[in-house]
């Protein structure tokens, strides 16, 4: 009996798969050292979960949405009762603070839990017909077969956010992990097949071709929605290769969040907010803030409280006690970080602190100063721990600079107005809007961007409605 939850291979239709030769290497990001060597799925791997999740189908969607909550309480209980392992699997793989990968853990179990509760809600609707003879009904059905292509920096929960509504909908599944972190993946796919889902229902496909597995899924017509979150760029790739067979998509992509501060804010909750949202997973999430900006009047006050707060910040390896910002994922992410504080620097920036990479794995949590428009991280997200500080005078100036971006995911603002609350909240071109908050992530509400950051709502009452179709039925001469 395996001891812990380190899986090594793709998991599919019921078994851990025995074929092929070829391997990757997940390695802990925090110092290079190998955690696992793991089977290479690939594209043949891919197309074998495609025909299981198929097969499965036909089953899985005729069940009760009773008989599919029952088993998703159980995956649930699975999750919780793995916690330590679970996070521990994270924290080597992805490099965040072990606690934040507790946190995770909680975090992508509350999808499980609520959408096993949501699948027993998915009702359809009796319509006044316009003739006495015909009677009008409408129903809702699963789509079909989907693919959950998930990214690193969420392992468990980007995964759970889309499986969860997919599952309870009667959709089947393949899990596509980015090769950075298919640990905690695998994990999940043994604790799915403790909980009772049948062969075929959930797949776990790993493998480093990702543009390969990538697009034998949207060129797939057993595949009838792909739900990614990742990049706009890999985002806009997906839809492109996915126009073919008509496929629905989800995408959760990029962003580029202002925080903004009015002159009215509460200060101390606005450093706090600002904290947790910049600095959360080293500043590698969609939602984390991109861009702060301050009022004149208190700029010099929030400025020095955010440089002392982020004093007392503690980097090193996650599996440290009182870490508090873990590694970059890679040197790509470290050298991207490196390049915008470089440019802020040349272009007129103040490092109020840090600035610079440690042991090409890690980053200074770090404060810049009299940001202006023409610095590459203001239309560009860092997916650092830099925070960027702007000045602006007006609300209209304020709201102006929030907007001026393609992106619309996340976004925050303190102010202890209501008036200006109400105004701020509906003039951001955003998704989300946090007011007097700086962590909204959670599973009773619908998270999703609009503009390039992406479209489609995960979590909430709206999260399952992407994984149903509707379908209208007409009863005719009802006489
Ligand atoms: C993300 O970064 O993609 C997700 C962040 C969250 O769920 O809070």
């Amino acid at each position: 009996m395996k001891q812990d939850l380190i899986f090594d291979r793709s998991y599919v239709n019921g078994e851990w798969t025995t074929e092929g030769t070829a391997t990757f290497e997940v390695t802990n990001p925090a110092n290079g050292e190998k955690v696992a060597t793991v089977a290479d799925g690939g594209v043949t791997i891919t197309e074998k979960a495609i025909s299981a999740a198929h097969k499965a189908f036909g089953s899985w969607s005729k069940k009760t949405a009773k008989y599919r909550s029952a088993i998703l309480e159980k995956f649930n209980d699975l999750i919780l009762e793995n916690t330590d392992e679970l996070a521990r699997i994270m924290t080597l793989e992805c490099g965040k603070p072990l606690v934040e990968s507790k946190g995770e853990v909680a975090y992508g179990a509350s999808f499980i839990k609520w959408f096993a509760e949501e699948g027993k809600r998915v009702y359809g609707d009796v319509i006044p017909a316009p003739t006495e003879d015909r009677r009008i009904v409408v129903i809702k059905q699963p789509i079909g077969v989907i693919a959950a292509i998930t990214p690193w920096n969420f392992p468990l929960a980007m995964i759970t956010r889309k499986i969860g509504p997919a599952l309870a909908a009667g959709c089947t599944v393949i899990v596509r992990p980015t090769y950075e972190s298919p640990l905690t993946a695998l994990a999940l796919a043994h604790l799915a097949e403790k909980a009772g889902f049948p062969a075929g229902v959930v797949n776990v496909v790993v493998g480093k071709d990702s543009a390969g597995m990538g697009k034998a899924i949207c060129e797939s017509d057993l595949v009838k929605k792909i739900s990614f979150t990742g990049s706009t760029r890999i985002g806009q790739v997906l839809m492109a290769q996915s126009v073919s067979t008509m496929k629905k998509l989800s995408l959760e992509l990029g962003g580029n969040a202002p925080f903004i501060v009015f002159e009215d804010a509460n200060i101390d909750k606005a450093i706090e907010g600002a904290m947790v949202s910049k600095y959360r997973n080293a500043g590698q999430t969609c939602v984390c803030v991109n861009r702060i900006l301050v009022h004149e009047k208190v700029y010099d006050e929030f400025t020095s409280k955010l440089t002392k707060a982020v004093s007392q910040l503690k980097v090193g390896n996650g599996l440290d006690t009182g870490v508090n910002i873990g590694p970059m994922i890679n040197t790509a992410a470290v050298k991207k970080t490196t390049m915008f504080v470089e440019d802020a620097k040349q272009k007129g920036g103040d490092i109020l602190i840090g600035g610079k990479a440690i042991d090409n794995c890690f980053f200074e949590p770090t404060v810049i100063g009299n940001a202006t428009k023409d610095m590459k991280f203001s239309s560009e997200e860092i997916f650092g721990p830099v925070a960027a500080i702007y000045k602006f005078s007006t609300d209209e100036e304020a709201i102006q600079m929030a907007n001026d971006t393609i992106y619309g995911l996340a976004s925050y603002f303190y102010s202890q107005n209501v008036a200006r609350c109400w105004k701020v909240a509906e003039a951001l071109e955003y998704g989300m809007v946090g007011i007097n908050e700086g962590l909204i992530s959670t599973e009773v509400a619908p998270f999703g961007g609009v503009k390039y950051s992406g479209h489609g709502r995960e979590g909430s009452k709206y999260g399952i409605e992407d994984y149903l179709e509707i379908k209208y039925m007409c009863f005719g001469n009802v006489i």
